[in-house]
């Protein structure tokens, strides 16, 4: 199948790729700049900006399957405007091209008021993409486990220069972390479930944790003890300035994904088991695998 992906050179669009290519895949990567893009073997590139329109014409051509693995964080405060704009021209430009299927990888979260403005907007881009004449399959995820994940180096900075945290609330908060690895067997194999168009999956690793767990089980893997010390008065907010200082992660970043981590991120449905069967990989084998990707 000839298959499109956006975000190819982000943390899963990187991983995804070769694996799209094992797979016997005919495969496109799409960047906003194709000169810095060091594509691999087999692998056509082509230049496209989500934001830009003017740019996306011929992107799609014979494309049969797309990936959406775009966010726009980087840009600061006006990321959702910026993802609304983004899922918009891509709808239209598959659309118009005729692409068949689309996958997209979203965020974990049950809906409702309290959501993050990250978490809300990953739910939003969902919905508008669900707009498009092709088939839509989204997988929802929390925290992606490997080398090269932002919100995996934020963990581990955190973890490698404080020997003692104070944390908010949300240390208690559950999450369902989840290794690259899986991610990425995931979406290849949903490529070949016809029966997977159209649905929504919830895609977690085997350990359920609370923020806490996962900071304590980092540092273990890192050969490190470390104490989080849960202070109820500090709020989400004075939380994420803290981890300005001590982390080089951009703030643009940092601060809307510390706003979701009030969020439960749990999988609460597992029907993707019965689609595409992964042997997941645990926790903490996730994280060895991540530090030394990232060493
Ligand atoms: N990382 C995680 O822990 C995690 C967890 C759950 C879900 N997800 C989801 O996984 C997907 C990919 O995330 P990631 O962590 O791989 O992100 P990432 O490493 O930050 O990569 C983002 C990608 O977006 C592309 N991009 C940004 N603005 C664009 C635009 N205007 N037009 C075209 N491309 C644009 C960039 O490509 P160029 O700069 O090359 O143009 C880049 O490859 C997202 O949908 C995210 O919500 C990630």
């Amino acid at each position: 199948m000839r298959v499109l992906v956006t975000g190819a050179s982000g943390f899963v669009g990187s991983n995804l790729v070769p694996a799209l290519v094992e797979a016997g895949h005919d495969v496109v990567a799409m960047t906003r700049d194709a000169g810095s893009y060091d594509a691999a073997e087999g692998v056509d590139v082509v230049e496209g900006d989500l934001l830009d329109p003017s740019t996306l014409p011929g992107v799609f051509d014979d494309i049969e399957a797309a990936y959406y693995l775009v966010h726009s964080l980087q840009t600061g405060e006006d990321f959702e405007q910026r993802d609304r704009e983004a899922a918009t021209n891509f709808t239209a430009a598959a659309s118009a091209a005729g692409v068949s299927r689309v996958v997209y990888l979203g965020g974990l979260g049950e809906t409702g008021d309290d959501l993050s403005p990250h978490l809300r907007s990953r739910q939003e881009v969902e919905q508008l993409l669900g707009r498009g004449s092709y088939e839509l399959t989204t997988l929802r995820a929390a925290i992606i486990v490997g080398a090269g994940s932002i919100s995996f180096q934020m963990v581990q900075q955190l973890v490698t220069k404080l020997p003692v945290m104070v944390a908010p609330r949300w240390v208690y908060t559950d999450c369902q972390p989840i290794a690259i690895s899986d991610v990425v067997e995931y979406l290849v194999g949903i490529l070949e479930a016809p029966e997977a168009a159209g649905e929504t999956y919830q895609i977690g690793g085997p350990d359920v944790l609370s923020y806490r767990e996962m900071l304590t089980r980092t540092a273990a893997a890192m050969g490190k003890r470390r104490l989080v010390v849960p202070v109820p008065v500090l709020t989400p907010n004075l939380s994420a300035y803290w981890v300005d200082l001590v982390t080089d992660i951009p703030r643009s970043i940092s601060h809307p994904l510390i706003e979701g981590l009030r969020n439960p991120v749990v999988v609460t449905d597992d029907s993707i088991e019965a689609v595409v069967p992964v042997d997941r990989t645990p926790f903490r084998t996730a994280v060895e695998r991540a530090l030394e990707g990232e060493a």
